[in-house]
């Protein structure tokens, strides 16, 4: 059997490991606690399925343009303006099949060999495996827990060298649920023009921002900066809509020219019936993604103060997406029943198998003293799994 090198090298991707195993445990009948996963736990809203049915029954069931269906192209332009102020025209939009897709075609489409992506660190795992995918180098900023896990742009300039071709931003990130204030972008966008760099804005949890926080699109910075910007979205988190498999990208026409031309060979359109959902999440009434924001923000406020009462746990309030990146790194070194703890991964599965609750490790993500939780879950599998990490955790000497 030959396998080629590149898929050789690859990996499965890190959180699904964790979920995978969670659902293997469950699957054995273990009441596994599951906050691992990086979806909303909400039904995708009625509305959204009846615009699915009303497609399929006004037969939208044969192929579209591969690059998408221009109304959606439109709406998402709107959509985009209306909640940045930063226009994009139905040629500067292309609708993939997830956001995953929407970044993979945006790196083939800007990197050659060997050119350097930038990826601050916690980053989420799909970064650096979609650039080597397309033959780049991915290049690491660290970031700490005391500067919120966001890069200084001395950090910046430091990382950038004559082969940089980009940064991705995550903003708001996973796994840290970070987020980026105006000033500190202004300060990022300085040195991406200085340096002529593209900025891959992944803004998919842009929707999901709490404590008031006005989120600051990438490209809203300056028309010289949206030139620059690849901007990265979708329906996947903000409509619970991660099984339909719609990602937009927003960016300078050429440039979405280019990720059309791949797109149409490489898969053609994105499902016909999803990007009128997709249609529907977008142009619809909104109150239901409201109603899902404030759901995530009453189960952020518990999980932060939950978090931050167990002794050696340490977390900050992170404004933004559906995570808490805890330090636990107190616990490396101590052990129960034979099993020490040497660092995240032997945490997750330790709770994993001691307190059938399933967390993330940060190796995955770069970050080896925190665990990702997720709070994409209900208040009561989120009280039941805080509890069962509190009694695993002081069993540990
Ligand atoms: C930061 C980030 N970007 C993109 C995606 C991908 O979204 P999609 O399901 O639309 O491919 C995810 C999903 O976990 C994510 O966390």
């Amino acid at each position: 059997m030959h396998i080629s090198a590149k898929v050789n090298t690859m990996e499965f991707s890190g959180t699904m490991q964790i979920s995978g195993k969670a659902k293997e445990l469950k699957a054995q009948g273990i009441n596994v606690i599951d906050l691992s996963v990086g979806e909303p736990d909400f039904p995708t809203p009625q509305r959204i399925k009846d615009a699915a049915i009303v497609a399929m029954d006004k037969g939208h069931t044969g192929y579209t343009l591969a690059s998408g269906i221009v109304p959606l192209r439109e709406a998402v332009g709107l959509w985009i303006e209306k909640f940045s102020g930063v226009k994009y025209a139905a040629n500067e939009i292309i609708i993939s099949n997830g956001a995953k897709h929407s970044l993979y075609n945006t790196l083939q489409t800007i990197i050659e060999k060997g050119e350097e992506v930038i990826i601050p660190a916690p980053y989420w795992v799909t970064y650096p495996a979609l650039v080597e995918i397309v033959d780049g180098i991915p290049v690491y900023i660290d970031t700490t827990s005391e500067n919120d896990f966001k890069i200084t742009p001395l950090q910046l300039k430091a990382a950038i060298t004559d082969k940089t071709r980009a940064i991705i931003l995550c903003n708001p990130s996973n796994p840290t649920g970070s987020v980026y204030s105006k000033s500190e972008l202004e300060e990022i966008g300085k040195i991406v023009l200085e340096n002529d760099l593209y900025v891959i804005s992944d803004e998919i949890y842009s929707r999901l921002v709490y404590d008031d926080f006005e989120f600051v699109s990438f490209p809203s910075l300056s028309p010289e900066l949206k030139k620059k910007t690849i901007l990265i979205d979708g329906v996947s988190k903000a409509y619970s809509m991660t099984g339909w498999r719609i990602g937009f990208t927003a960016a300078d026409k050429e440039l979405i020219s280019g990720m059309g031309k791949l797109q149409s060979q490489m898969t053609s359109n994105p499902c016909s019936i999803s990007q009128y959902a997709a249609l529907e999440a977008i142009t619809g009434p909104q109150e239901d993604v409201e109603e899902m924001r404030k759901i995530f923000a009453e189960r952020r406020e518990f999980l932060y103060n939950a978090l931050n009462e167990i002794p050696g746990v340490k977390t900050a309030n992170a404004k933004g997406a559906f995570y808490l990146f805890p330090d636990f790194s107190s616990f490396f070194g101590k052990s129960y029943n034979g099993t020490k703890i040497k660092g995240s991964f032997d945490l997750a599965m330790y709770l994993i198998s001691e307190g059938q609750v399933a967390t993330v490790p940060g190796s995955v993500f770069g970050a080896e003293e925190f665990i990702r939780i997720a709070y994409a879950t209900s208040m009561e599998n989120l009280v039941e799994g805080i509890s069962r990490i509190k009694k695993a955790v002081a069993k540990l000497q």
